[in-house]
């Protein structure tokens, strides 16, 4: 069984998944405008896999006998100057959401709470991926500069992008 400040942890972080969704989704709807779809197709992969992140979330916390309370989702921004900062902040985001897993495990080892310190693992090695790709788009970005046909080709790779959930047992 979860306890109080575990289960209250593990709410605000099920609220952090849904806002990182729809963060992505913003990022999505900024890209159709500006002419990126393949930009626009990979963030709506990334909205999907947060989603995928905040179910899991939200599994584990009935799994364990403790209570899902949904709070409201804050509205993301919804303007970015260009392709570059888009996945800039990306990164930033997800360097803020490992800091908040971080914080979680730090929680679950001081309550003792060594099923959720598991379970949270997963989340953990994820974050390390998530911030390894946005970082590469950037890296691709910072060497694209202003050359229109590259970020062209860059969209149109970007764009293969199609969220598969894993399998139930790595879920
Ligand atoms: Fe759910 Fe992008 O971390």
């Amino acid at each position: 069984m979860l306890n109080k400040k575990l289960e209250k942890a593990l709410n605000d972080q099920i609220n952090a998944e849904f806002y990182s969704s729809y963060l992505y989704l913003a990022m999505s709807a900024h890209f159709e405008a500006a002419g990126l779809p393949g930009c626009a197709k990979w963030m709506q992969a990334q909205t999907q896999e947060e989603w995928f992140h905040g179910m899991k979330m939200y599994g584990f916390v009935h799994g364990r006998g403790g209570r899902v309370e949904l709070k409201a989702i804050a509205a993301p921004p919804t303007r970015w100057v260009s392709p570059l900062a888009v996945f800039e902040s990306v990164l930033a985001h997800e360097q803020k959401v490992t800091g908040l897993i971080n914080d979680l495990v730090d929680l679950a080892l001081k309550e003792k709470d060594h099923a959720t310190n598991i379970f949270l693992q997963w989340f953990v090695s994820e974050q390390v991926e998530e911030e390894a790709n946005a970082s590469a788009i950037i890296g691709k970005l910072r060497l694209i500069g202003k050359d229109s046909g590259s970020l062209f080709a860059l969209d149109n790779e970007l764009g293969q992008r199609v969220f598969t959930p894993p399998p139930p047992e790595q879920a």
